[in-house]
């Protein structure tokens, strides 16, 4: 692995910022603000953004960082309607590949990372050696290397004290929650098997024989269309199913599988992007446990996103309004919100995080968080070879698929699609 691309900020400002009290003390002694920071103003930061400005009457939006002047915009207005708490004036927002660096040194408490997946074991590196509290979206990496380089830095943080709060929301929603401790507590027996979908339609797909226009480079024109290249969004796969592959883990006790096998391919997409628009992937776990999980993003085809955890004495249905069916189909139990019980579970995410830093308790959920984003890299592994992968294999692999220090105007051909059986390609972009 080239540790350029994660291990950023050893020199120069980055001396400056590693030296950064910790900001949990200053969280702590000065409890009337925790200063926040976006970095990745997207749908999710925008979401992010209000979510943590509404767990904490106290939460400052600080300052504002994004690849592009949209992410800006988008943040400007989402912090605006926390009026007087709105506090990220031109002078700390921060434009271009390297606005996560001015957010950094901006004086925040605690930073959102919410850009797509390729740029997130960096963007954390950069924060944890800062000395940041760090909320981190899914997934975690693109690429073994990366979730590596995410345990690192869950393990930096450990000894520096700051905290590291997931995106897997899913976690977080009260109903699920209480479906999923249902089967961990073995109030259905033991688990025999697991079938989970993520099947919708597209995410952002490139519009049809949309072309890069004039004077813009390669990289731009591909991260302003990121769901698309496997070097951004490591896939559809492991950047939206991965939260049924989480669940997975979740039903599995975050138990490892064995080993990975799978089908995938690309049947419906035809434009330029290089990823498959199907998966199935099959688990192996110790005592002959197999979990399934079906993805699909295909336009005018069924949807259906559910987990069915089979147990000996009944299955478990999730997520969201969760049930449990005994063996001959009758349903035994079912969620049901609890009054004034916050159930938005993005919401419910940030009102642990913050409430945990103002109680001076450091969640730290770095290394199954990486963990779980490796399950999808395997499957996605799996299906893009043909080949039935063992983890203990996999997790050897240095394949870098992240190019480093990129620039806006670089060339960067699109990899081609794998062919499973055959040589898989590179999918790293090369520089044209
Ligand atoms: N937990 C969930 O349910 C959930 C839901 C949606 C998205 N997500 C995750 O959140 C992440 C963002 O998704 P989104 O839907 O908000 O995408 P988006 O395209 O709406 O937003 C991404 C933002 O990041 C910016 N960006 C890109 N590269 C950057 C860089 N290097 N530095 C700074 N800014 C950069 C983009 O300009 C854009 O504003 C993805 O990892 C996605 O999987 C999670």
């Amino acid at each position: 692995m080239d540790n350029n691309r994660r291990t950023l900020l050893k020199t120069g400002t980055a001396a400056t910022l590693a030296a950064a009290v910790p900001s949990i003390l200053k969280a702590q002694n000065t409890p009337d603000q925790i200063k926040i920071g976006v970095i990745g103003c997207g749908g999710r930061g925008s979401g992010a953004l209000a979510q943590a400005m509404s767990a904490d009457p106290n939460v400052i939006l600080w300052s504002i960082g994004d690849a592009f002047e949209r992410g800006i915009n988008n943040a400007v207005r989402v912090g605006g309607r926390f009026n007087e708490r709105m506090q990220a004036p031109k002078e700390r927002q921060f434009i271009g590949l390297d606005a996560y660096k001015g957010v950094l040194a901006s004086g925040v408490d605690v930073v959102l990372l919410c850009t797509p997946p390729h740029f997130r074991p960096q963007h954390l590196r950069a924060a944890v050696e800062a000395g940041k509290h760090a909320f981190v979206e899914k997934p975690m990496a693109i690429d073994i290397p990366g979730v590596k380089s995410v345990i690192e830095s869950a393990q930096m943080a450990k000894k520096k004290g700051t905290a590291i709060q997931h995106g897997f929301c899913w976690r977080y929603h009260p109903g699920t929650k209480q479906a999923y401790e249902k089967v961990l507590a073995g109030e259905l027996g033991r688990v025999v098997s697991i079938y989970g979908t993520y099947m919708l339609n597209p995410v952002a797909p490139l519009a049809n024989g949309e072309e890069k226009p004039d004077g813009m480079g390669d990289v731009e024109f591909q991260m302003r269309h990121w769901q698309n290249y496997e070097w951004l969004c490591g896939t559809a796969l492991v950047e939206q199913c991965i939260h049924t592959i989480d669940k997975v883990g979740w039903a599995m006790n975050d138990v490892a599988p064995i080993a990975a096998v799978a089908n995938g391919g690309r049947a419906q997409r035809d434009d330029q992007s290089n990823l498959f628009d199907h998966y199935d992937i099959t688990y192996e776990y110790p005592n002959g446990v197999t979990a399934h999980v079906g993805q699909r993003q295909m336009n005018g085809t069924h949807s259906d996103v559910t987990d069915r955890v089979y147990c000996e004495n009944g299955t478990m249905f999730s997520p969201g309004r969760c049930s449990i069916k005994d063996v001959s189909g009758k349903t035994t139990w079912r969620v049901r919100p609890e009054k004034g019980v916050e159930d938005n579970m993005y919401q419910v995410c940030h009102n642990e995080f913050f409430a945990a830093l103002r109680a001076g308790k450091i969640i730290n959920t770095g290394e199954y968080m990486a963990k779980s984003t490796a399950l999808g890299l395997l499957g996605r592994e799996a299906a893009h070879t043909g080949k039935r992968i063992k983890l203990e294999d996999y997790w050897k692999s240095e394949e870098d698929q992240a190019p480093d220090d990129i620039q806006f105007g670089d060339t960067f051909p699109v990899a081609s699609l794998p062919i499973p059986g055959k040589e898989r390609p590179a999918t790293k972009p090369s520089r044209g």
